[in-house]
């Protein structure tokens, strides 16, 4: 009989960008866990996933975290890592507001139902959009030649130069994407509280690198690369079209080793929430990402004004980890200009899926 293994992780979402990314590096690094990756493949592009996962010995399910019995039929593990969303900012704008609060909300109750049956530990991505856009567009900045900037004295708490820490208010709306992460966080409060699950909570900036499907509404900074080096148009969209608009970004291989090491340790991270981000040192204007991926892929690709900004959207953000290295020596450890050539890299070696997967003309 072969030996029982000694983990097995469940990641939902595992063929989306964060999933795939995270379900191949444990595979890699921890040959006697059992990486399982479930999907219902919505997001365009998270099929070109499936045969990398395949090759790397994980196991994929598609199944639909909007169905119980998809769960249900799961074998026991020991840690779930809650990564399949409808990521979208602007998500049930259009009135469809179905999916979003099914799969994000509704998803997140059924893992964490999943949890407490296995007695297993629940690592939930959620996202620096559950601060309120009202309070993020009171924030005091300057402009500088080629971005916002925040400057030291702030009408908010929890508002500094370092960017947004976890206590800055909570009130007001948050786009239906915060919201539906927001209230899944409350749940695994109430999780951890009645039945004991033990969980971490990543409220994460903006995720970059390699294998993200990028577009405008979710995943920008890869979109910016990807119209460079294929085509298509880009434009800067509200703010007086200067595009000084900032977000830290934080590459998807420095938030692996943090959720590594999350699952490596779950009594110690249980009950953390955590700000994780790039910060103000990995952290760009579009201004700045159209001066680097011009030097990256040396193509200049004309980018004009556009209207005015888009619902829900903020001119800066930046996440404040002081909580998260205070309990952790871990960093980013990667740079913007190196999530930007690593995005790159990418893009050239897979052109053709890439731009099949995404119809970029
Ligand atoms: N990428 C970022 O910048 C960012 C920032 C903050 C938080 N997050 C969070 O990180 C997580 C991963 O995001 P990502 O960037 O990998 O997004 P992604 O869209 O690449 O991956 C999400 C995956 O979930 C799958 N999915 C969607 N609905 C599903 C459902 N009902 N059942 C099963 N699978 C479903 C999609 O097909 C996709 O493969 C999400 O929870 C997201 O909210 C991402």
């Amino acid at each position: 009989m072969s030996p029982a293994p000694a983990h097995r992780v469940l990641i939902t979402g595992g063929a989306g960008f964060v999933g795939a990314t995270l379900a191949l590096a444990l595979a890699e690094r921890h040959r006697d866990w059992d990486v399982v990756a479930l999907d219902n493949l919505k997001r365009r592009g998270s099929e070109l996933n499936l045969p990398r996962l395949r090759a790397a010995g994980v196991h994929f399910v598609h199944g639909d975290v909007r169905e119980p019995a998809d769960l249900q039929a799961l074998d026991p593990c020991q840690a779930i890592v809650e990564c399949s969303a409808e990521p979208s900012a602007l998500a049930g704008r259009d009135g469809a507001t179905d999916y979003a609060l099914r799969a994000n909300l509704v998803g997140a109750w059924h893992c964490l139902e999943l949890a407490r049956r296995h007695d297993a530990q629940l690592v939930f991505l959620s996202t620096s959009r559950v601060y309120p856009v009202a309070a993020l567009n009171r924030l005091a900045f300057e402009e500088t030649a080629t971005r916002f900037e925040l400057l030291p004295e702030q009408p908010l708490a929890g508002a500094s130069p370092r960017g947004i820490a976890e206590h800055f208010p909570l009130d007001g709306a948050r786009t239906l994407y915060g919201t539906t992460k927001l209230a899944a966080e409350l749940l695994v409060a109430e999780y951890r509280d009645a039945f004991g699950v033990r969980a971490a909570i990543d409220r994460c900036g903006v995720i970059a690198g390699p294998w993200q499907m990028g577009k405008v509404d979710q995943g920008v900074f890869t979109h910016w690369m990807l119209a460079h080096l294929l085509g298509g148009e880009l434009s800067y969209i509200g703010y007086g079209g200067s595009g000084k608009q900032v977000r830290d970004l934080l590459h998807v291989e420095d938030l692996v080793d943090l959720v590594e090491r999350q699952l490596c340790e779950p009594e110690r991270w249980d009950g953390v929430t955590a700000n994780v981000g790039g910060g103000r040192d990995c952290s760009l204007s579009l201004l700045e990402t159209t001066a680097l991926c011009r030097e990256i892929s040396g193509r200049e690709l004309p980018v004009g004004p556009a209207g005015a900004e888009r619902p829900g959207d903020v001119p800066l953000y930046v996440s404040d980890c002081s909580r998260l290295f205070g309990l952790t020596d871990w960093r980013p450890r990667r740079g913007a200009r190196e999530v930007l050539e690593d995005v790159a890299a990418w893009i050239r070696a897979n052109a053709e899926a890439v731009r099949a997967a995404l119809g970029t003309s």
